[in-house]
């Protein structure tokens, strides 16, 4: 039922579900450390130019490494143990394929609400993509631009937290 960008509606679906989810999440971890491991050796040149974005550069690399360490010991720090994750790839052809994806991920996500499905956004395996992409077998010319994790919720709330958003109105 998601809108796509001139009704294309050229996306694809990955279900993933049981142990392949912790295959996944493996994949996707090796990912986010091949990409700030490399990136890590510029870190001290970086530093010289853009101290910001060196520090954080290296706060990255320290978060993934603990990831890797964290999954090493049967622990789940990106999927969090969802019995599913859901990721959707566009074609790259598409200029407005990211949008497809993500606007299908909300409408999923609060669909899922309806039915009692909890989910959550995993913005990791969006990064980490090209290795979840290997996993999930996503054809060439594809990529995933989201991914969400779901689940009966363990918790159930009173209230919703109310968050201040930054709205202006021209009247
Ligand atoms: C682009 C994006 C990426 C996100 N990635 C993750 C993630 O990798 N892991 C996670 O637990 N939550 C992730 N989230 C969920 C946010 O942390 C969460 O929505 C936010 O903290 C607000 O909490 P709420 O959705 O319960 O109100 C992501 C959200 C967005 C919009």
């Amino acid at each position: 039922m998601a809108p796509s960008s001139r009704n294309t509606r050229g996306r694809k679906y990955f279900i993933v579900t049981g142990d392949k989810v912790t295959e996944l999440e493996r994949e996707v971890i090796a990912g986010l450390n091949s990409v700030a491991g490399p990136a890590a050796f510029f870190i001290p040149i970086l530093k010289l130019f853009n101290r910001k974005r060196a520090e954080s550069l290296s706060s990255l690399k320290k978060l993934f490494s603990s990831m890797q360490n964290a999954f090493d010991s049967g622990k789940h720090p990106v999927l969090c143990g969802a019995p599913a994750v859901i990721c959707i790839a566009s074609p790259n052809s598409n200029m407005q394929g990211k949008d497809d994806c993500v606007c299908s991920e909300q409408y999923l996500m609060l669909y899922a609400e309806n039915i009692g499905i909890a989910s959550c956004i995993n913005g990791f395996t969006q990064i980490a993509h090209k290795n979840a992409e290997r996993f999930l077998g996503v054809p060439k010319g594809y990529t995933i631009h989201a991914a969400v994790m779901l689940g009966y919720p363990k918790y159930s709330y009173r209230r919703y937290v109310r968050y201040g958003e930054d709205i202006t109105w021209i009247e």
